[in-house]
């Protein structure tokens, strides 16, 4: 049977390649790794946990050892690279633990990978999936493709850009067999809600104030989770090794557009008259730094690889909207305890003034 590692995978994007992965490939045995920091949650794969080809392995990328054990254990021949710490307002409280984790623990799988598989890299490929805010912001229009510099702006992209550069100087280096995806923001069940999507969602739930940062006109591309699964699945099988590839929803939002839109929506969903949550918006301090605009241009794994997103934004921003809204235990679980001391600690006296 073949192995695949996928790390992350009780985090938002690595749930849904991992539920993907499962049920796609019954004959594949499907590794999950994580450390289950405050972001990985198993119930995100309850549906799966049961199959016969999925195993779950709680590690931690930064350890080395635990990391050739693994590789050792599972004779593992594909690695799908999610870990991280993913939060840019996270990376600007405490920059130490995303430079720990995505860039020394990156480097870990790197070496545990490149050491496991030395003797015969064929048919081995470690893919590492990256964000588009490794270009920086786009002040001035156009768009990131695969040549953009890089020009990261946060310590959250700045770590990731650190990272990306270690998986390519594996490649060059070493012929580790690599393949790298910058992707857009995506939004889907799932997601913690220390993220804009469904933090607002259930705020709007609770009739809790809405705090846009500055004026609400930095921009973002969205793209549904599961389409990004299915760019991951795609590109692991079909993609070209020493490769980058974008993906992105063509699908630009203003912050402002996007947070009226949602409460229009969960208004009606929730049985409210239309504007009933429209004085919840409030208008906060800006995020430091906070990097204008993100747009990906993903033609060329349109064209290389015929991917496009499936999902139209109104339909999946509904169904996004609708699944949080249905799915009130998960989010209470996830909002319980700690989540209230960051709440205070990120917003207490951002929204009181
Ligand atoms: P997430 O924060 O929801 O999940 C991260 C997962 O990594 C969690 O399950 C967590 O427990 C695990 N993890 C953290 N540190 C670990 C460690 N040291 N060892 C093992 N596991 C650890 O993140 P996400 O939004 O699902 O993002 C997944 C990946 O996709 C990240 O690499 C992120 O940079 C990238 N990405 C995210 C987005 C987005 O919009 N969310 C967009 C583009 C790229
Ligand atoms: P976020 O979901 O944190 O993703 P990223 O910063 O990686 O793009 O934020 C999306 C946008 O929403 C970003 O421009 C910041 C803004 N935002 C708010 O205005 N208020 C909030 O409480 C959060 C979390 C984000």
């Amino acid at each position: 049977m073949e192995n695949i590692l996928i790390t992350g995978g009780a985090g938002f994007i690595g749930s849904h390649l991992v539920r993907l992965m499962v049920n796609k490939y019954p004959e594949k045995r499907i590794i999950n790794l994580d450390k289950l920091t405050y972001a990985g949650n198993l119930s995100n794969l309850e549906d799966v946990a049961h199959k016969p080809n999925y195993r779950f392995e709680k590690a931690d990328i930064c350890d080395y050892e635990h990391m050739q054990q693994i590789f050792a254990a599972h004779r593992i021949s594909g690695v799908i690279h999610l870990a991280a710490e993913s939060h840019v307002d996270r990376s600007i409280a405490d920059p130490f633990i995303f430079a720990k984790t995505n860039v020394l623990g990156t480097l870990a799988l790197l070496q545990a990978a490149k050491e496991a598989w030395k003797a015969d890299m064929q048919d081995k490929l470690f893919y590492h999936v990256s964000t588009d805010e490794v270009y920086g912001s786009l002040e001035h229009g156009g768009f990131f493709t695969e040549t953009t510099p890089y020009d990261p702006q946060s310590p959250y992209s700045a770590s990731k850009a650190s990272s990306d550069h270690f998986v390519r100087a594996f490649h060059n280096t070493y012929k580790l067999p690599v393949i790298i995806s910058n992707c857009s923001n995506n939004y889907g069940p799932y997601q913690f809600p220390e993220k804009l999507i469904p933090l607002f969602i259930n705020n709007i739930r609770h009739n809790k104030p809405l705090p846009v940062y500055g004026k609400g006109d930095n921009v973002r591309d969205w793209l549904f989770v599961e389409d990004h699964a299915r760019a991951i699945d795609l590109i692991f099988h079909k993609g070209k090794t020493g490769d980058t590839y974008n993906i992105g929803g063509f699908n630009e939002w203003k912050n402002i557009d996007l947070i009226k839109v949602m409460i229009k929506v969960a208004d009606r969903l929730l049985g409210r008259p239309e504007g009933a949550s429209d004085d919840l918006i409030t208008y906060v301090a800006d995020r430091a730094g906070h990097d204008l605009r993100y747009a990906i241009d993903s033609t060329k794994l349109h064209e290389e690889l015929g991917w496009l997103p499936s999902l139209q934004f109104e339909e999946g921003i509904e169904k996004t909207i609708r699944w949080y809204l249905d799915n009130q235990t998960w989010m209470d679980n996830v909002t319980s305890g700690d989540y209230q001391k960051y709440y205070q600690q990120m917003y207490g006296t951002r929204i009181t003034g």
